[in-house]
């Protein structure tokens, strides 16, 4: 048998997968960190958690939240890597996985992927999602093979705020009476809705809408790498990016298809941090409207 082969197999025979616990946060943390690090590094991108704390924070409120489903991998005992299933809306999302990079590609990954595909199946969600960066080449032939599909390139913009206003297209704070309306916007343009990471960015007042003849034609529960946002027409959206007192994280996750937009906001001076790729498997409606995408739900 050829040496990484032998490698593999050692390593899928002492493979067991638990639940997350809050204290996985610090070496999970780790490991997301030097995972992340390491690919982006490899290909000359900045990685998109900046710190080992910071990975360490994100794992600790992920480890924390009832609506989020985490699983933590270990060879011969010791801890490797992690996985979530984001249950909280009609489309479950995945993510973030991370292997130590001293343990990668030798089924680890496929191992976590299959767990929280098994535990979306079991809980009937009718579709599962997921952001994957474009330049990684395992985890698009990993998601592939586990019937994922590629649904959006994606560009992440970053850059400063552009304070612009739209003339007809008011953009105001999002509302627990705006809750439903939105919903239902959301329902029309992606066929489900996402109200549990609506409610939950109105709640942290981070939600905005546009309103238009006393109705709502767009909303984003944000403008950065955690948020999403949907809008009946591409003026819409451009307001909601707009009126942005800052683009999130490594940045908002634009599907480059949508020339119009993706023209506009590099007109503005906004740059191009990474290439990504939106994948789903199960239910997934083409949208009919603009959107955004969030990395995670
Ligand atoms: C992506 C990641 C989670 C995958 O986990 P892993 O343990 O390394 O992957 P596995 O060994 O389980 O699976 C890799 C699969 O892709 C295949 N593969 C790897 N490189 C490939 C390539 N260039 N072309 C085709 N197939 C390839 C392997 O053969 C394997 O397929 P198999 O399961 O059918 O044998 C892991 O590499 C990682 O943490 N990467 C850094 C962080 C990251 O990018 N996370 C994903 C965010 S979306």
């Amino acid at each position: 048998m050829h040496g990484t082969e032998e490698l593999s197999t050692i390593a899928l025979v002492n493979l067991t997968l638990r639940p997350g616990k809050p204290d996985d946060a610090k070496v999970c943390g780790e490991i997301c960190f030097n995972a992340f690090t390491a690919i982006s590094r490899q290909h000359g991108f900045p990685p998109d958690l900046p710190s080992v704390e910071m990975a360490t924070g994100f794992l600790t409120w992920l480890l924390s939240r009832p609506d989020v489903y985490s699983i933590v991998a270990e060879v011969g005992g010791r801890t490797v890597g992690s996985n979530f299933l984001w249950e909280g809306d009609t489309i479950a999302g995945i993510g973030p996985i991370t292997i130590d990079p001293d343990n990668q590609n030798s089924g680890v990954g496929r191992g976590l992927m299959e767990n929280v595909l098994a535990r979306a199946a079991e809980r009937k969600f009718v579709g599962v999602r997921l952001v994957q960066a474009a330049f990684h080449n395992r985890s698009l032939s990993l998601y592939t093979k586990l019937g994922f599909e590629v649904r959006e390139p994606l560009a992440c913009l970053q850059g400063t705020p552009l304070k612009k206003s739209f003339a007809g297209f008011p953009i105001r704070p999002a509302t627990e009476s705006d809750l439903e309306a939105c919903r239902q916007l959301c329902q029309r343009i992606h066929g489900h809705d996402r109200k549990n990471e609506l409610s939950g960015a109105i709640q942290q007042k981070t939600a905005t809408l546009v309103e238009r003849n006393g109705r709502i034609t767009g909303y984003a529960t944000g403008i950065g790498f955690f948020n999403h946002a949907v809008a009946e027409s591409n003026d819409d959206l451009k307001a909601l990016i707009g009126a942005a007192a800052e683009f999130g994280g490594p940045g908002f996750l634009l599907p480059s298809r949508n020339s119009e937009v993706f023209r506009w906001c590099l007109s503005e001076g906004l740059r191009v941090t990474q290439p990504l790729t939106l994948m789903s498997s199960g239910l997934y409606n083409e949208p009919r409207g603009a959107f955004l995408p969030s990395i995670l739900f």
